[in-house]
């Protein structure tokens, strides 16, 4: 799907985004966005490719020592990120192109966006160019698992209604496909070690459907 027409969407979701994820995950999003911090670098400039309403930049507090910068293509989101984390910077960008110097991030990290990058090669060679040595990227993201399918027939009956309420139906029918579309780990893992990341840890939570994965430049 083209760029625009994601923006549209998560442009379009912007006010009840939160509120459906904490709801959709049982709060548990705010736990994994945790446990994907701590395995990170614990200083230095840090971008959030994807960052939607800025939640993962905010966790890392206002006292963080390093800039903070989160890139979206969706501006609707990009204005409630600026509203929760006004100490961060943001900016209307794609993660397959990404508008910054060599070596200007310590971290890059992706929260729920790895499955909706449409050139997830030319990101993965981006954001390497754009980290120093040593520097980590962190993905969290829903995968694909032995119970997808299971996932999907519920998004597409149980959980329709709900969806389709809240987000409209073709709105509901772009998230079925993302799920349609997702990796699995070690796919993301295959992906991360040929474009010359070391891959330091690859953990699973809920039974399975969602991934977090650190993996490091070394070079
Ligand atoms: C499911 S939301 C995740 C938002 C946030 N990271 C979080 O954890 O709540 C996916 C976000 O990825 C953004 N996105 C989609 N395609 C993208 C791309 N090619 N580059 C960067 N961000 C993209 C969307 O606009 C949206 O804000």
């Amino acid at each position: 799907m083209a760029y625009r027409k994601v923006a549209e969407i998560f442009s379009q979701i912007s006010g009840v985004y939160d509120r459906f994820l904490s709801l959709a995950t049982a709060g548990q999003i705010h736990r994994w966005q945790r446990d994907l911090l701590s395995g990170m670098n614990m200083e230095g400039n840090w971008l959030d490719v994807g960052t939607g309403t800025g939640e993962l930049l905010r966790k890392l507090g206002e006292d963080w020592r390093g800039i903070r910068v989160g890139i979206d293509p969706a501006l609707g989101m990009l204005f409630v990120a600026k509203k929760k984390c006004p100490g961060c910077f943001f900016l209307q960008a794609v993660g397959e192109s990404l508008p910054f110097r060599e070596g200007s991030f310590r971290n890059v990290s992706l929260s729920l966006v790895f499955r909706h990058l449409e050139d997830k090669e030319a990101f993965l060679k981006d954001a390497f160019r754009v980290l120093e040595s040593g520097g980590r990227i962190g993905i969290l993201d829903i995968g694909r698992f032995r119970g997808t399918g299971v996932l999907l027939l519920l998004m597409k009956t149980l959980l329709k209604p709900l969806g389709v309420l809240i987000f409209g139906s073709d709105k509901w029918s772009f998230f079925i496909h993302s799920v349609e579309d997702s990796l699995s780990p070690e796919e993301v893992e295959a992906m991360l070690r040929s474009s010359g990341f070391s891959v330091i840890s690859k953990e699973r939570r809920l039974l399975g459907v969602v991934h977090l994965i650190v993996a490091v430049k070394t070079a």
